[in-house]
């Protein structure tokens, strides 16, 4: 008998697909597009602010909420990109990523029982995030495009029957990992109503929101009518600035969120690494003024445009992305019973390492038959992937 007993809150969660498709990957050598982080360095000019703050000795604990240089520079984008004017002493704080954000969340408001409506398939810390915390995850299905080129969609008569008194928050991840969607307009009116006449909060997940394509617009439910009270809007520098490692996160709501947030995170991390809080506040106000977002933007559609046009020329066709940096490819003609066994094949066989997006979902089978490639990748690298998937996968 094992002398460490796991307690029941974490018993079930076990290894991801995740970690056995990237060691599979490192054991044989594939070109890894499963991960989701690039493989190329972030800008210079952040790494060497973070190297100035370090060599400036910004090296001890910063205040626990964020260093006000980088609060400041959250407001300013806020304003810069027409959202909203926000007081960054009590409306914005710092986390150490995202996910440290979501987890203090989950803390700070659910009681056992209460409900979360989520998307799904759903980013994979959420589940874990709402289970520690003793609530209740209630998953509302996203269905894939209808046509070519469509967009994933949502019931609104299931995201309705989902909601009940007990439901406290729904979790929102707009542009969306795993399926690259973009809620529209249209989509997050009909979430806003729903969560304001049922007094429900929601938890906006936009760490995507500098990456959309195909004539996609982003926009935060937390400027829609009557959200910016029940919202927290939570993004990170990891994904705009490809520095991922660096886990600086922030989030920006009505002061009332912000202090349960903090109430939960003085206790969880406390603070994040101070040099590293300065480099990213010169990266956020310099990108202001540099075109740093639209080079951005380009250089991600380049990507985007060439893993596409790989996958459709080897066999995989796709489906559209319109924001996050991950295409889904339909596997469904490839032969194999379901996407685990695909991505497995595809990593250790064909030497390309790509999620099962079953991952995503609380019952697996449900998952539609589909992998998920990330193009947060070197144009090398997908051109490397391209060669080693030409005639790999052949129809069944
Ligand atoms: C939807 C989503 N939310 C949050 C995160 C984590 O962000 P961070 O690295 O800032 O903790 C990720 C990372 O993959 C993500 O895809």
């Amino acid at each position: 008998m094992s002398i460490v007993r796991q307690a029941d809150r974490v018993r079930g969660f076990g290894t991801s697909i995740f970690a056995e498709i990237s060691a599979l990957a490192v054991q044989t050598g594939a070109v890894n597009l499963g991960q989701g982080f690039p493989d190329f360095a972030g800008p210079e000019w952040i790494k060497q602010a973070a190297a100035e703050a370090i060599g400036a000795d910004h090296n001890q604990y910063p205040p626990y909420i964020g260093v006000p240089r980088l609060r400041e520079a959250v407001a300013a984008t806020w304003r810069a990109q027409g959202r909203r004017t926000i007081d960054p002493l009590s409306e914005v704080t710092v986390t150490s990523g995202a996910t440290e954000a979501l987890f203090a969340m989950m803390q700070a408001l659910l009681n056992p029982g209460d409900e979360v409506l989520l998307f799904e398939p759903f980013y994979d810390a959420y589940v874990p995030d709402v289970v520690m915390a003793g609530g209740t995850p209630r998953v509302v299905a996203l269905y894939p495009p209808k046509i070519a080129d469509g967009s994933w969609w949502f019931d609104s008569n299931e995201l309705a029957a989902a909601c009940s008194a007990k439901t406290r928050l729904l979790l929102l991840n707009t542009p969306h990992n795993p399926t690259g969607k973009v809620f529209t307009r249209a989509e997050l009116t009909q979430i806003a109503e729903l969560c304001i006449a049922n007094d429900v909060i929601v938890l906006a997940d936009e760490v995507y929101d500098q990456l959309v394509f195909a004539g996609a617009e982003h926009i935060s439910i937390a400027t829609l009518p009557g959200m910016w009270e029940r919202t927290l809007t939570i993004n990170s520098m990891g994904k705009t600035f490809s520095l991922t490692g660096w886990k600086i996160g922030y989030s920006v709501g009505p002061a009332e969120l912000n202090a349960a947030l903090r109430s939960a995170h003085q206790w969880v991390t406390f603070s994040t690494a101070t040099p590293l809080q300065i480099a990213a506040a010169v990266a956020l106000e310099s990108a202001l003024g540099n075109g740093y977002y639209a080079q951005f933007r380009a250089e991600y559609a380049e990507r985007y445009a060439l893993l596409r046009r790989i996958l459709e020329e080897n066999g995989l066709p796709t489906l559209q992305t319109e924001g996050s940096y991950f295409v889904m490819a339909d596997i469904s003609n490839s032969g194999f019973p379901n996407d685990v066994a695909f991505c497995r094949w595809l990593t250790s066989e064909v030497g390309v390492a790509a999620i099962p997006p079953s991952a995503f979902y609380s019952d697996p089978t449900r998952a539609p038959l589909l992998a998920r490639f990330c193009f947060a990748k070197k144009l090398e690298t997908l051109h490397a992937a391209a060669e080693r998937l030409r005639g790999a996968v052949r129809p069944a």
